[in-house]
């Protein structure tokens, strides 16, 4: 059974109707704190039980893969809730945990979420459970939260900021239910090179013994051809064997800086805005903390580029380009 954990937010939320669009209900649970909110999925046929992350117990119960979806949360929390989590993974014998992670995860980041998603990589790999850490892009809503105010005043008044490749929940949403939904016991393994090149384990599944050819051959259960959506770089290290460890960034199609996304929403809404470089120092008055030291450490990372390299293995991933910032802000302004 494929188990979603925060399954009532955006991301988990959009993963789990994703996932019922590729494999039948009775295959998909969810571990959510509260039940109620997401009574549809059981009328649905979803298991739902109720988890939280620092007993998740009894809702990863069966887990073949589980979606950990990373808490928003940061410093001791972050790691304490997460610490927690893999503890009762490994106790529940999961076959493959799947972590929320980030572009430009790392122990030094200015951006305090980096450095808990860096001890999180860090305790998955030290956990011995088989896991795929996804890299995700910086989330595309994040501008559009910065531009409201914006497009009220006419100003734009931020720090200094650098490039984000910024990418859609929906994009992310749709990759990470295509790699669960290929993650089920008895599955083939999803990519192989060369017929002459594929062997079979004892459980069945095929194996390459070198996925890492021009070709990529990738053909689902019901007998579809799906080379042309996995092929290049990703196509071997997402899906050549059960993916391991960190994915490339998943990443929106280019990186777009506050600049330039001002100048995008004031031809979306036809309403002139105008960007203001403010100190950080300025910025945080009368921001409370720790939402002052993230904004800001945030503006500092993406100066950094931390966020800005735009990669093609999200796109590969879902088979179609990904959505770029102009198309969803046109969704969402
Ligand atoms: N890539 C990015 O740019 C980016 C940006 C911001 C955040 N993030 C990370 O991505 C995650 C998912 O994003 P999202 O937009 O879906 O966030 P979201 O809508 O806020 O959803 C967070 C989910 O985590 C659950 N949760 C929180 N604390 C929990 C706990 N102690 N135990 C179990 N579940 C808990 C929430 O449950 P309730 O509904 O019960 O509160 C909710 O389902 C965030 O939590 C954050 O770590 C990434």
């Amino acid at each position: 059974m494929i188990i979603v954990t925060g399954a009532s937010g955006q991301l988990g939320r959009a993963v789990v109707e994703d996932l019922l669009e590729l494999v039948l209900a009775d295959q998909v649970g969810v571990s959510v704190r509260d039940p109620e909110r997401v009574a549809d999925l059981r009328d649905r046929g979803v298991r739902v039980r109720q988890g939280d992350y620092a007993s998740l117990g009894p809702s990863i119960e069966g887990a073949t893969a589980l979606l950990l979806v990373s808490a928003p949360l940061i410093g001791d929390a972050v790691t304490q809730a997460h610490r927690a989590a893999i503890d009762a993974a490994v106790a529940a014998g999961v076959k493959r945990v799947y972590y929320t992670s980030h572009m430009g995860a790392h122990p030094d980041s200015p951006f305090p979420p980096m450095r808990g998603h860096a001890a999180t990589e860090h305790m998955l790999a030290a956990s011995g459970l088989a896991h795929t850490v996804l890299r995700n892009g910086f989330y595309a809503n994040t501008v559009a939260r910065l531009l409201g105010p914006a497009l009220q005043s006419g100003e734009l008044r931020i720090p200094e900021d650098g490039a984000v490749a910024w990418t859609t929940h929906a994009d992310l949403a749709a990759a990470t239910a295509r790699l669960l939904a290929d993650d089920r016991p008895g599955r083939p393994a999803p990519a192989h090179t060369d017929p002459s090149t594929r062997t079979l384990t004892n459980d069945g599944r095929g194996r390459s013994s070198s996925p890492t050819g021009p070709t990529t051959h990738v053909v689902t259960d019901d007998g579809r051809d799906r080379s042309s959506s996995l092929t290049g770089p990703t196509a071997h290290i997402l899906t050549g064997e059960r993916p391991h460890g960190p994915t490339p960034a998943l990443t929106g199609p280019a990186a777009v800086d506050m600049a330039e996304a001002a100048e995008i929403a004031a031809r979306i809404t036809g309403r002139p805005i105008r960007r203001v470089v403010v100190p950080a120092d300025e910025f945080k008055q009368g921001l409370p903390e720790p939402t002052a030291t993230m904004m800001a450490g945030m503006f500092e990372a993406s100066r950094r580029g931390e966020f800005r390299p735009a990669g093609p293995e999200l796109a590969n991933l879902i088979g179609r380009p990904a959505t770029s910032l102009e198309d969803y802000l046109k969704q969402v302004l």
